[in-house]
């Protein structure tokens, strides 16, 4: 069969790359997303293979290929109804970057066909299969209503999640809420920046990018919300320090950690450093951010570099927290944040390949790595001194189970009580920027923010 006859080409923006090649690097993204990679990774691996690559393309391949592992549970279920056997996986790559696509409708049918026909053609990997794409791709736009309203039938499939990832959802959440979670999950995540209050104010800033022409509202105590993404080189003030990229949510951490000037304050789990960054921004206290990964720790030299923030009061040391010995001087400090690892359930938005590339056992095994560290760094907090323990998730596990179980452990620790009807810790759910309101009190919770856990231990 041929390609469809695109009778009236889209007219792409000047500087657009052609979608063909796109949608070529973005099929061996999601080849290496298939093969575990998590979708940063096989994106840069994808790039790597295009010399030369413009800002432009980068982008793209981003979108197309985000788009592809939003939809991943609906086009693995429509190659199930169109294919007789399964294609090749090169070849289902591809149909699933495209079917995306029409799913998405972010392009003409007939210019997306067409292009991921040329795009099979151009590697001889898939050459030979052009024309067969080209039928399923047709046989799913003759048959897109029904095939789509069978698909979304399922309650998994519809939030594109795992059956085991939807259970443990509803047990914890109950089908309303789990329904709400999933469609802020499936949401483009809104972009949010912490405005660095040495140099300037929330006001001040929120006038400068008006002066530039660009959207913005307050979204928290130092959060601001750009209502358009940009790539973060061109946001205003972005290389001079004032801003830094941080969700609304991740922006609690500090001030709930209530760090006074003096303050010896332990970063545990640092990179790439925007909480130990906005530690530093907010008073005068000295952090010893601690990173196990040398590469990852480099980010916060880098990012501390950028915010002027380098010098006496941050310290910078690759460690594994489980094991003080290796970087603690024995003096004990007023504060500890921990941001331990974690499934990062609570922001799938922004990284949707995590709920894919989890399995189901792994939430007990982070369990324990984080119960182990909390255990690790309590003999390093002061008597009276406050921990804030903090995950990017909203299984209960990783959350309020920890603080509970930790404080059974621990009888010289008690949780400090952060909302009313929250005993054991806080539990923020990722919310939709579309549907919350615009007008809201961020003294309290904020209403862009992704899905976090904070509980604060003091030492009784
Ligand atoms: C959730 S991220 C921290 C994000 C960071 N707090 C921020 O706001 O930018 C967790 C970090 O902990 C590091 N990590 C994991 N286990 C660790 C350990 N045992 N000791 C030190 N760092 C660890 C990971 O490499 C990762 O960089």
């Amino acid at each position: 069969m041929e390609p469809m006859a695109a009778d009236k080409p889209a007219a792409p923006a000047a500087a657009s790359p052609p979608l063909g090649r796109v949608l070529m690097l973005a099929a061996q993204a999601w080849s290496g997303f298939q093969a575990g990679q998590s979708l940063d990774r096989a994106l840069d691996a994808a790039l790597e293979t295009s010399r030369g690559a413009s800002a432009a393309l980068a982008g793209a391949l981003r979108d197309v290929t985000t788009t592809a592992v939003r939809r991943f549970a609906v086009t693995e279920f429509l190659l199930t109804r169109l294919a007789h056997r399964p294609p090749d996986p090169d070849v289902r790559a591809l149909f699933a970057v495209s079917a995306a696509q029409l799913l998405a409708g972010a392009y003409p049918d007939f210019t997306l066909v067409d292009q991921a026909v040329r795009a099979a053609r151009a590697r001889e990997a898939t050459a030979a299969a052009a024309g067969f794409l080209n039928a399923l791709l047709r046989e799913f736009l003759r048959r897109r209503e029904e095939l789509v309203r069978e698909a979304e039938q399922d309650p998994a499939r519809h939030g594109n999640v795992p059956p085991w990832w939807l259970a443990r959802l509803h047990r914890e959440y109950g089908a309303r809420r789990t329904q709400e979670i999933l469609a802020a999950q499936n949401e483009e995540p809104p972009l949010v920046l912490r405005v660095n209050v040495r140099c300037t104010t929330v006001p001040a800033y929120l006038d400068q990018l008006a002066a530039e022409g660009l959207a913005a509202s307050r979204a928290g105590e130092s959060a601001v919300w750009l209502h358009r993404a940009l790539p973060v080189e061109r946001i205003p003030g972005f290389t001079e320090g004032q801003v830094s990229v941080q969700d609304a949510g991740a922006q609690l951490a500090a001030a709930l950690l209530g760090v006074a000037p003096g303050m010896r304050v332990l970063d545990a789990c640092a990179a790439p450093g925007g909480k130990t960054a906005h530690l530093l921004e907010l008073g005068d206290c000295s952090v010893d951010a601690v990173e196990r990964d040398p590469e990852r720790a480099r980010r916060i030299d880098a990012n501390l570099q950028r915010l002027a923030l380098t010098g006496p009061r941050a310290r910078v040391l690759v460690a594994d927290a489980r094991h003080p010995g290796r970087f603690w001087d024995g003096r004990p400090y007023d504060r500890i944040l921990l941001d331990a690892p974690c499934t990062a359930s609570g922001i799938v938005r922004r990284h949707p390949d995590v709920v894919w590339l989890r399995r189901p056992g792994d939430v007990a095994k982070l369990a324990t790595q984080q119960a182990k560290l909390l255990d690790a760094l309590w003999p390093l907090l002061a008597r009276t001194g406050r921990l804030l323990y903090a995950v990017c998730s909203i299984f209960p596990e990783e959350g309020r189970q920890q603080s509970s179980s930790f404080v059974e452990r621990h009888p010289d620790a008690r949780i400090v009580p952060l909302r009313q009807g929250e005993p054991g810790g806080w539990q923020l759910l990722p919310r939709s920027a579309q549907t919350a309101p615009m007008e809201f009190d961020y003294s309290k919770q904020p209403v862009f923010q992704d899905g976090f856990f904070y509980a604060l231990l003091e030492k009784v």
